[in-house]
C-alpha cells in the first residue's frame, strides 16, 4: 500500500495571515512526511470576487513561495498552480451538471460573501464549492487538511461524490474517492484581533484585524498593541465571556510551541500590559524564519518556476487520468 494522498489549497487573494498559517499550512508541514501531498495555489477561486489582473500572477507566485518558506518539502509534496492544470475547470463543468442548485445556495460562505457583494454576485461565487470539489476529487484524495470554515464545503464534496457514484459508477468500479476532512482542533479558527468573536479573514476591511505572515516587526507590534482586550487582569483559555483572551493565548501557545498548561500557568497572573509585549516577541520570532526564506525564494525566480513546472506535470498526469475515467463513466466518446 502506498501512502495516502493529501490535497489542500489557498487562494492568492491578498496576504496570507496567521489564520491561514495556523489553520492550514502549519499542519500540512507537520504531517507531510507521512503522506503523498498536493498543495495547490487556487488562482481560479481568486476571481470569484473582484480581482486585479495586474497583480494576480505575482500574488499567485507569492503564495507558492510562502508554501516553500513555511516548510513544504518537495521530497514529500507537490506544489502547483490550479489554472495550469485545465482538468480543474473541465471537471467543474461536469460536476456542475449533477449538483443541485439548492446545495450551493445553502453554503454559508456563499451567503456571507454574496451579502457583501449586493447585486453584483457572480455565478462563480455560487459555483466556488464545485470547483473546490473538483480540485480534491481529481487527485483521488484521502484527506483534506483545512481550517474549520471549510467544513461545509467538504461535506458538499462528499455529497457530490456519493451522487456521482450513484448515477454513474458500476458497483465494482469506483470512479471518485470519498475524501475525509482533517481539521485540527487548535488553530482551526483563529479570530480577528479587533473582535474575538469574528474569524480572522483576508476580506475584513481593517488591516488591524489580522497579522500577515509578511508583516514587518513594527507592524506586528502596532497591531498587537492596538488589539482588542478586556478589562480583566489575569489571562485564561476557554472562558466564553473572554474570546480575546482565549484567542491571543492560543496564538502565543501555537507560535511558541509551548503546551496549553504551560501557557495557562505563565499568563494566569499577567495583565494585558505585560502579555502584549510577550505575544509580540513570540509572533516576530516565529515569523522571522518564514520571512527570510520567503525573500530567498522570491529572489530566485528560476528556481520557483522550475518547482511550479515540475508540479504542473506531476499534477496533470494524475488529474487527466481521473478526468478520463469520469468522462468515460458519464458516457462520453474519447477523443480520436
Ligand atoms: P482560503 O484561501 O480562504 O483559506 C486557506 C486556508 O486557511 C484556512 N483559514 C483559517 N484557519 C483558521 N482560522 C482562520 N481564521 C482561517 N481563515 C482561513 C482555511 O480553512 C483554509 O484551509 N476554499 C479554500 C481553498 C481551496 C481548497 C481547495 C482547500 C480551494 N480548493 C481544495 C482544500 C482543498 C479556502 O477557503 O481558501
Amino acid at each position: 500500500m502506498g501512502r495516502q494522498r493529501i490535497f489542500s489549497g489557498v487562494q492568492p487573494t491578498g496576504n496570507l495571515h496567521l489564520g491561514n498559517y495556523l489553520g492550514a499550512i502549519r499542519n500540512w508541514v507537520e504531517i507531510q512526511s507521512q503522506f503523498d501531498n498536493f498543495f495547490c495555489v487556487v488562482d481560479l477561486h481568486a476571481i470569484t470576487v473582484p480581482h486585479k489582473p495586474e497583480t494576480l500572477a505575482q500574488d499567485t507566485y507569492a503564495i507558492a513561495a510562502l508554501y516553500l518558506a513555511c516548510g513544504i518539502d518537495l521530497e514529500y509534496s507537490t506544489i502547483f498552480i490550479q489554472s495550469h492544470v485545465s482538468a480543474h475547470s473541465e471537471l467543474t463543468w461536469l460536476l456542475n451538471c449533477i449538483t443541485p442548485l439548492n446545495w450551493l445556495e445553502d453554503m454559508i460562505q456563499f451567503k456571507e460573501k454574496a451579502l457583501k457583494q449586493g447585486e453584483n454576485v457572480g455565478v462563480g461565487l455560487l459555483d466556488y464549492p464545485v470547483l473546490m470539489a473538483s480540485d480534491i476529487l481529481l487527485y483521488q484524495t484521502d484527506k483534506v487538511p483545512v481550517g474549520e470554515d471549510q467544513k461545509q464545503h467538504l461535506e458538499l464534496t462528499r455529497d457530490i461524490v456519493n451522487r456521482f457514484n450513484h448515477f454513474f459508477a458500476k458497483p465494482d468500479q469506483r470512479v471518485l474517492k470519498l475524501p475525509e476532512p482533517m481539521i485540527r482542533q487548535e488553530g482551526a479558527r483563529v479570530m480577528s484581533l479587533t473582535d474575538g468573536t469574528k474569524k480572522m479573514s483576508k476580506s475584513d476591511p481593517s488591516e488591524m484585524s489580522r497579522i500577515n505572515l509578511l508583516d514587518p516587526p513594527d507592524e506586528i507590534a502596532k497591531k498587537i498593541k492596538r488589539c482588542k482586550t478586556d478589562p480583566i487582569r489575569g489571562l485564561e483559555f476557554d472562558n466564553p465571556e473572554r474570546p480575546e483572551s482565549n484567542n491571543l493565548l492560543t496564538l502565543h501557545m501555537l507560535l511558541s510551541g509551548k503546551t496549553k498548561e504551560e501557557v495557562a500557568t505563565e499568563c494566569q497572573e499577567m495583565g494585558w500590559g505585560q502579555f502584549k509585549p510577550l505575544l509580540t516577541d513570540t509572533v516576530i520570532e516565529a515569523l522571522k524564519p518564514i520571512q527570510d526564506k520567503y525573500q530567498a525564494v522570491m529572489n530566485d525566480k528560476s528556481y520557483l518556476e522550475s518547482v511550479l513546472r515540475h508540479g504542473k506535470h506531476k499534477a496533470e498526469a494524475i488529474a487527466n487520468q481521473t478526468l478520463t475515467q469520469v468522462k468515460a463513466a458519464m458516457g462520453y466518446s474519447m477523443p480520436l
